[in-house]
């Protein structure tokens, strides 16, 4: 039977979504470190949607527990979407290695190893969708938060590679960059409401281009033309800029 996996299921984006594939009829697994914390989500989706989500716990930074994770899945699912991320500290990062290493790790990582064994599954059913939640932040480091924005830019150098290789083997990656999202992660920051997107809009935009076998996603769309421009900001003036 195919599912739908959702890794990182305790975020806001990562229930949106739940609910937008719950909604079109997907059996959906969430996987989350202590499921426990996602009782709530499955029985708020069992009133909604009459159907009941499977728990599995996961950690993106225990890589050595991801083969038996996927092994052990209920269903071998038909879209894998990784949605977990660490923003963490810069400053603590660039004093404290724990922390920078962290940030790698659950960003860069953990995501590669997880999507690494979805990918070797579904290239050997010879299809499927693997979706990964970036970062515009991936596309230039700034000032405010350089650990995390590198490990994004791997994150979405890796996605575009594992596009091209999967492409040849009737799998489709999805690479989403949302800008400003309103959740748990933003919470203490003064984001622009106009530039800033709920995690439902995100949710729908990014079922819409898997859909769609896009490539990669911009949500909300206008950042797709604010990263143009921050990209060709030349760096002469964009290491005096405070960004
Ligand atoms: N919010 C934004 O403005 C924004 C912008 C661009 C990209 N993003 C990306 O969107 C994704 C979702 O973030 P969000 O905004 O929804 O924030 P969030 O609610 O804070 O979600 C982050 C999720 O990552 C999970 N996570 C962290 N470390 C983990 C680990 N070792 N193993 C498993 N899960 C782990 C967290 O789980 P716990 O509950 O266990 O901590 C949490 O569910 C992230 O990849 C983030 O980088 C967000």
């Amino acid at each position: 039977m195919n599912s739908v996996l959702i890794l990182g299921a305790t975020s806001d984006i990562a229930e949106a979504i739940a609910h937008v594939y719950a909604a079109k009829g997907e059996d959906v697994i969430l996987a989350a470190r202590n499921c426990s914390r996602l009782e709530r989500v499955k029985t708020d989706m069992e009133i909604r949607f009459g159907k009941s989500p499977e728990l599995v716990e996961f950690d993106a930074e225990n890589t050595d527990s991801h083969t038996d994770f996927y092994k052990n899945l209920p269903s071998r699912p038909h879209i894998v979407v990784c949605v977990f991320g660490y923003l963490g500290d810069n400053e603590k990062a660039l004093h404290d290695f724990s922390e920078a290493s962290r940030i790698i790790q659950v960003n860069y990582t953990g995501a590669v190893s997880a999507l690494n064994i979805a990918a070797v599954d579904m290239m050997q059913k010879g299809s499927g969708t693997i979706i990964g939640i970036s970062s515009v932040a991936g596309e230039r480091g700034r000032q405010s938060n350089f650990h995390y924005g590198s490990a994004k830019a791997g994150f979405t150098a890796y996605l575009s590679g594992l596009r091209n290789y999967l492409f040849h083997k009737g799998v489709h990656v999805l690479t989403v960059k949302p800008g400003f999202v309103k959740t748990k992660m933003t919470a203490e920051m003064p984001l622009n409401p106009k530039l800033t997107a709920t995690p439902q809009q995100i949710a729908r935009d990014v079922v819409n281009a898997a859909e769609k076998k896009k490539n990669v996603l911009y949500s909300l769309w206008m950042w797709k033309y604010i990263m143009a421009i921050i990209r060709n900001i030349p760096e002469g003036i964009f290491k005096k800029m405070k960004l």
